[in-house]
């Protein structure tokens, strides 16, 4: 079975999770940004990483997304909001929804990144009655973001991942 592992990352923290989960990947699996736009036809299995952008993917992973047809996927993401939290999982949902429904997503993955420290200044020079002004709880997820994707992330994501390819065995 060939495995491409894809990913779109603006700041590196889905390209860290992407290598990550390469290690644990089948020698011959290949690893590639989305720019890179390998033809998805000459896969199996197409594992792609997204970055979380206005609670969807990016445009450069959904623009790739779209190309891939009757294929096995695997999905992953990294965002600013906690993985256990309703907007993580509608922004998985809203991915989902942008596959083309004649692919098979097996597998799926979430963790935080850290955010952009322009895109913290911005929210702290909103005014306090601004839907995305600075608060203390939106201060604290920024702080626990910072620190992702880390080790366990990494771990988590490998095993997620280990247990799709011997699923399909
Ligand atoms: C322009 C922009 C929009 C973002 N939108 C969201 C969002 O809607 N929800 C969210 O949880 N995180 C959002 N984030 C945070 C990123 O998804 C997060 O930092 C991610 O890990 C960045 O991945 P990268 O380093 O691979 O580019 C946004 C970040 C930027 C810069």
């Amino acid at each position: 079975m060939k495995t491409l592992l894809t990913y779109s990352s603006k700041t590196g923290n889905t390209k860290k999770v992407a290598e990550g989960i390469h290690k644990i990947l089948p020698d011959d699996s290949t690893l590639a940004s989305v720019e890179e736009n390998l033809n998805p036809e000459q896969f199996d299995l197409i594992i792609i990483g997204f970055w979380v952008d206005k609670g969807t993917a990016d445009e450069k992973a959904i623009n790739y997304m779209k190309t891939i047809k009757g294929k096995k996927i695997g999905l992953f993401g990294t965002l600013g909001a906690y993985p256990d939290s309703e907007h993580a999982k509608q922004s998985m949902i809203r991915v989902k929804e942008l596959i083309e429904p004649q692919n098979e997503v097996l597998a799926e993955f979430l963790c935080q990144g850290k955010i952009d420290p322009n895109l913290t200044k911005k929210f702290e020079k909103l005014p306090p009655d601004h839907p995305h002004a600075m608060t203390e709880e939106r201060r604290k997820r920024h702080l626990e973001a910072s620190k992702h994707p880390n080790e366990d992330d990494i771990k988590e994501a490998q095993g997620i991942f280990k247990e799709l390819l011997s699923s399909l065995d």
